[in-house]
C-alpha cells in the first residue's frame, strides 16, 4: 500500500530523449533514449531491478535504481508487461556483456500494459516441460520466446534472400490464386469448398499456373501457400505450407537440377553473409556449413539397390494397400523392388547415412503426377517407364524439393490425363499451353518449412511457420 504513494516524474531539465527501436541504439550511446518493449527477463535485487527488454528488433539490458523501484508499477512488474523506459545508454564496462554491448540506466519509466503474476504469470502458463498440445494452444505466447522468434526472423531473411537470388537469375515473381478448380498432385489430398454453387479447392501447387506464365513473362516463381488434406502426423507434413515454386522455359532436365542447386546454394551464401541471419543460424544450428557443390545425383534405380545393400526394408502391403502384419502385430518388412515408392522412413535413413544433399531422380511414371515428362526408353528395355523428375533430399529432413520436366507434347499430355483418370475439360487452359507454341520446360516446388527445418536444425516443420496447421489443428 505504501508503494502506491511513490510517484515518479520525468526530470524536465534533462536533455530531450530520442525515441528509438533497440536495433537502432548503437549510434545513440551516451545520449538519453526512450525505448518501448516487453519485459523479457526480470531480476529484482533490493533497490535494483534488472530488466532485459524486448521490442522485436532486439534485446536491451536496463537497470532501475532507487525511487524507480518503489512505485506501484515497479512493485507489480511482471514478465511480459509492456513498458516504456527512458534513460542514458551506456557502454557496458570491460569484462561485462550485454546484448548490443550497452545498457540503459533508466531515469524515468512507466508501465504501458501490465501482465499478471502468480498463477496466471507468463512463466507459469509456459514452461518448457509443457505438453506439446498445450504448447500448440499457446503458440501465440511461445512466439515471444527467443527460439521461436529466431526461427521466424530467419524465415523472413530466407524468403528475402530467395527473392534476391531469383532476381539475379531473371526469374519474375507472380502471385497465383489459392482458390482453384483443378488438382495438381491428385484428388486424394484436395481440400474442397463450396464456391458460388460450384466446387472449388484450396491449391495444392501453383505449378500449372506458373507454366501458363512462361510465354507471357518468361521464367517465373511464386511464394504461395499450398494445402494438403493428408492425414500425415509426421515431423515434415503440414496441412498448409509455404510453397516456393519456379518454372523455367527452354531448359533440359540437367539444367533444371543445376538451377535448383544454384538457387539453394546462392541463397544460403546470402544468408551466411547477412550478420543477423548468420547469427541466428549459429544459435539454432551451431557449426552449420553451406553444403558442398555439386550435389550428389542418384538415379531412382540406384537408390533401390542402395537401400537393399544397406538392409533398409519397407512395410509389405497387400493389393489394397494395407500393411501386412504378423501374429504379434508387427509389420512384415520386405526388400525394395523397382517400381516401389521410396517411403519417408527409408528415404530419411538413406539421407542421414549419406549425410549430404542428394538429388534422387528418374522416378517411375506410375508413381508420379500426370504432367511429368518421360525419359526415352532404351531399346529392348522392359519394366517401368521413368520420368525426368527429381527430389532433393537433405540430411535430417529428407525431401525438401520436388521437381520435373513437364510434358510438352499435347498427345502425350492427353495420355497422362488418361493414365491418372483425369477429365481433361477443366484443364483446357493447361492443354492450350501445348497448342500455342509449346516448349520444353520444367520447374519445382520447395517446402519453405522443410528448408528451414534443415537450415535451423528444427525437429519438425511445425516450428518453422507462424501458426502451423496439421490434421485437427487450425487454432490459434
Ligand atoms: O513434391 P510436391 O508434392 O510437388 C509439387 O507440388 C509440384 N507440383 C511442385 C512443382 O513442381 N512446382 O511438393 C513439393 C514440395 C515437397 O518437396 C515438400 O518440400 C513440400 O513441397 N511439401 C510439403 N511440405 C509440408 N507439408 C506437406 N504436407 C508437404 N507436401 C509437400
Amino acid at each position: 500500500e505504501e508503494s502506491k504513494k511513490v510517484i515518479i516524474t520525468e526530470d524536465e531539465s534533462l536533455p530531450k530523449a530520442t525515441k528509438a527501436k533497440i536495433v537502432k541504439l548503437e549510434p545513440l550511446r551516451g545520449q538519453r533514449v526512450r525505448v518501448s518493449g516487453w519485459i523479457h527477463r526480470l531480476r529484482i535485487q533490493q533497490e535494483l531491478t534488472f530488466i532485459v527488454l524486448r521490442d522485436g528488433t532486439g534485446y536491451l539490458q536496463a537497470v532501475l535504481t532507487g525511487q524507480l523501484t518503489k512505485t506501484y508499477d515497479a512493485k507489480t512488474l511482471e514478465l511480459e508487461a509492456a513498458v516504456e523506459l527512458t534513460g542514458t545508454l551506456q557502454v557496458v564496462p570491460e569484462g561485462k556483456t550485454a546484448p548490443g554491448g550497452h545498457e540503459l540506466t533508466v531515469d524515468f519509466w512507466r508501465t504501458l500494459g501490465s501482465a499478471p503474476g502468480a498463477e496466471d504469470a507468463f512463466s507459469n502458463r509456459l514452461n518448457e516441460q509443457s505438453d506439446p498440445s498445450i504448447m500448440a494452444d499457446l503458440r501465440h505466447l511461445v512466439l515471444r520466446g527467443e527460439t521461436a522468434s529466431g526461427v521466424l526472423r530467419l524465415r523472413a531473411a530466407l524468403l528475402s534472400a530467395f527473392r534476391t537470388t531469383y532476381e539475379a537469375h531473371n526469374v519474375l515473381e507472380v502471385t497465383p490464386p489459392c482458390l482453384v478448380q483443378t488438382s495438381v498432385e491428385g484428388g486424394a489430398t484436395l481440400f474442397q469448398l463450396p464456391y458460388y454453387g460450384q466446387e472449388a479447392y484450396l491449391t495444392q501447387s501453383s505449378q500449372l499456373y506458373l507454366e501458363t506464365c512462361l510465354p507471357s513473362l518468361g521464367d517465373v516463381f511464386c511464394v504461395q501457400e499450398s494445402f494438403r488434406a493428408e492425414n500425415s502426423h509426421t515431423r515434415r507434413h503440414l496441412s498448409e505450407y509455404t510453397h516456393l515454386e519456379a518454372e523455367l522455359a527452354f531448359i533440359t532436365f540437367n539444367d533444371l537440377m543445376s538451377h535448383i542447386e544454384a538457387v539453394i546454394c546462392e541463397t544460403v551464401d546470402k544468408l551466411l553473409a547477412n550478420p543477423i541471419a548468420a547469427s541466428i543460424i549459429q544459435q539454432l544450428n551451431p557449426g552449420f556449413k553451406a553444403p558442398a557443390r555439386p550435389f550428389k545425383r542418384m538415379a531412382y534405380a540406384e537408390a533401390i539397390n542402395w537401400l537393399n545393400e544397406h538392409g533398409i526394408k519397407h512395410e509389405a502391403e497387400d493389393a489394397g494397400g494395407n500393411v501386412i502384419k504378423d501374429e504379434q502385430g508387427n509389420a512384415k518388412m520386405v526388400e525394395h523392388a523397382i517400381g516401389d515408392d521410396i517411403a519417408e522412413a527409408a528415404e530419411r535413413q538413406m539421407t542421414d547415412i549419406i549425410g549430404t544433399p542428394i538429388f534422387l531422380y528418374g522416378f517411375p511414371a506410375e508413381l508420379k503426377a500426370f504432367y511429368m515428362k518421360k525419359m526415352p526408353r532404351e531399346k529392348g528395355a522392359t519394366g517401368p517407364i521413368f520420368t525426368e523428375s527429381c527430389d532433393l533430399l537433405m540430411p535430417n529432413v529428407g525431401e525438401i524439393v520436388g521437381g520435373s520436366m513437364r510434358i510438352a507434347d499435347m498427345e502425350e499430355l492427353f495420355e497422362g490425363y488418361k493414365r491418372e483418370g483425369i477429365d481433361p475439360k477443366p484443364y483446357y487452359w493447361y492443354t492450350d499451353q501445348r497448342k500455342y507454341g509449346t516448349c520444353e520446360h520444367g520447374g519445382y516446388g520447395l517446402g519453405v518449412e522443410r528448408f528451414l527445418a534443415w537450415l535451423a536444425n528444427r525437429y519438425t516443420v511445425r516450428e518453422c511457420t507462424l501458426y502451423p496447421r496439421w490434421p485437427g489443428r487450425a487454432t490459434p
